[in-house]
């Protein structure tokens, strides 16, 4: 059985967690189960969800920390506690400490609100995304599910998936039209990587039949 940790930030509502603890539970991904959701504050809404769903919970909450190499340090043991095989981040926010990007090669995914290598870097969450997309003109914008290194958002990428941008559409709008797309890229992503069919070669990740 595969096992699984989801990483959120204080603001998420955790619907990406939500999708992939379901997705788990009804074997669209297969063999597999959600074994911590662990989240940077103790008031993030996905934490209520995740109990709802009797998952554990844990929250290791950076500001607690006088240096960011003891967060760093601290989430790393509680991720090897929960001796996850792939973990998940779904609206974490943050950098991710190298201590634990480097004792999780290739095991660590992300989900961008867009076309990455576009509108992704420091600062580029949630709806500063869209409202990017918008002032830029395009007329596509879409998901993006990579593997994490040690930046923002330039590891090597998984799956995209693209929706239209409309006339009328408002960040609020084109986020609404993304979010169910986001849900089923990711669950599509997990699903590869536990029947292993993600191989990573330099930038590309190829996927087997
Ligand atoms: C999602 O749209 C995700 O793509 C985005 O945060 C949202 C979290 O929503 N992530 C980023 O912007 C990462 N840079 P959720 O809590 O409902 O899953």
């Amino acid at each position: 059985m595969s096992r699984i940790a989801i990483l959120v930030s204080g603001p998420s509502r955790g619907s990406n967690m939500q999708a992939i603890i379901e997705a788990c539970r009804d074997e669209r991904i297969p063999d597999s189960a959600v074994v911590a959701v662990i989240a940077s504050r103790d008031d993030a809404p996905a934490l209520q969800t995740a109990h709802a769903l009797g998952v554990s919970t844990a929250v290791v909450n950076p500001r607690e920390f006088p240096e960011a190499d003891m967060y760093g340090d601290a989430l790393l043991w509680v991720l090897q506690k929960a001796q996850p095989d792939l973990i998940c981040l779904a609206g974490y926010m943050r950098l991710l400490p190298a201590q634990v990007v480097e004792a999780f090669p290739m095991r660590i995914m992300n989900i961008h609100p867009a076309l990455l290598p576009l509108f992704g870097g420091r600062g580029m969450y949630g709806l500063k995304v869209h409202q990017a997309v918008l002032e830029s003109g395009m007329k596509v914008t879409g998901c993006t599910v990579h593997f994490v290194d040690e930046q923002y958002d330039t590891g090597p990428i998984i799956l995209q998936r693209c929706v239209p941008v409309e006339d009328a559409d408002t960040p609020e709008t084109l986020a609404a039209r993304l979010l169910p797309i986001e849900h089923a890229t990711y669950i599509e992503a997990i699903r590869l990587f536990v029947q292993g069919r993600l191989r990573v070669e330099g930038r590309r990740v190829r996927v087997s039949e």
